[in-house]
């Protein structure tokens, strides 16, 4: 895993946005996952702002989505669609044509989310798959015990991930409790897989992530499996990790052509 400590929330979102820009120059029609929450929002802004600028062209680039809420009645604002339609879509000017997400109003939603997982690889594949961390350590919605070998599935928020979310919602009792969520395996499938944490209140999680055991309760842990892993933290978010010293040294020390 590379660890790139950012100085803020910006800083990380320009960085990862610089990496999406370069991916697709050289493949315009790439599949890149994107997450909902607000870790990413630096990002999503960081690109509108390439592709205002004429910077990015991404008259051909396709996304897909990495979780969607179940139960929420299509066109929900904060359904994840609504959510990736709205941050992601809308200000890149791509087309819902090139988006690919579950269908959490599905009345079958395990044949909703083994659909998708097929979808995913009728694709190509994911060329590069953003993600957050829950303070619990999840990606995805893959709370702490969730198989490292899990497909895309229904599965339970935890209590701490509703109250988490509650803020989009007028009240916790609105947070949905279920998801379709990409599995562990299907997340690992990406060829590139891109975390950014930000602010304190992650910093622990990151440290069990990066530094701890592999372990199916740090879902994000899974990261280690991955040969090609980057996980970006703010310095609040960077606070409990032991070996800052050397992950500074070792990006400072990285050759400028090479990026993440
Ligand atoms: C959202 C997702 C989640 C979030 C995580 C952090 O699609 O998959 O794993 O990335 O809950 O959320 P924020 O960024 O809101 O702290």
């Amino acid at each position: 895993m590379e660890i790139v400590i950012v100085p803020d929330a910006a800083a990380g979102g320009e960085l990862i946005a610089t990496a999406i820009a370069e991916l697709l120059t050289g493949k315009p029609d790439a599949l890149v996952g994107v997450a909902t929450g607000s870790t990413p929002l630096p990002i999503y802004q960081a690109l509108a702002a390439k592709v205002r600028a004429g910077a990015l062209d991404v008259s051909r680039a396709r996304i897909c989505q990495l979780d969607e809420y179940v139960g929420l009645p299509k066109g929900h604002p904060e359904s994840y669609r609504s959510v990736v339609l709205r941050e992601v879509l809308e200000p890149l000017g791509i087309s819902e044509s090139a988006f690919l997400g579950p269908d959490g109003s599905a009345s079958d939603i395990a044949a909703a989310a083994t659909a998708y997982d097929h979808s995913l690889a009728e694709a190509g594949g994911v060329d590069l798959q953003l993600l957050g961390i829950g303070t619990d350590g999840h990606i995805g919605f893959n709370e702490p015990c969730s198989s490292l070998a899990s497909r895309t599935r229904i599965k339970t928020l935890t209590e701490q991930t509703r109250v988490d979310n509650a803020r989009f919602f007028d009240s916790l009792d609105e947070v949905p409790h279920h998801v379709i969520t990409q599995g562990i395996g299907t997340i690992l499938e990406a060829r590139h897989l891109v975390l950014l944490a930000t602010g304190e209140a992650k910093a622990e999680a990151v440290a069990q992530a990066v530094e701890g055991p592999l372990s199916a309760f740090v879902p994000a842990s899974a990261l280690q499996l991955h040969p090609h892993a980057t996980v970006v933290v703010d310095e609040a978010a960077a606070t409990r990790l032991k070996l800052t010293d050397y992950f500074r040294a070792t990006y400072a020390a990285k050759p400028a052509w090479q990026s993440l």
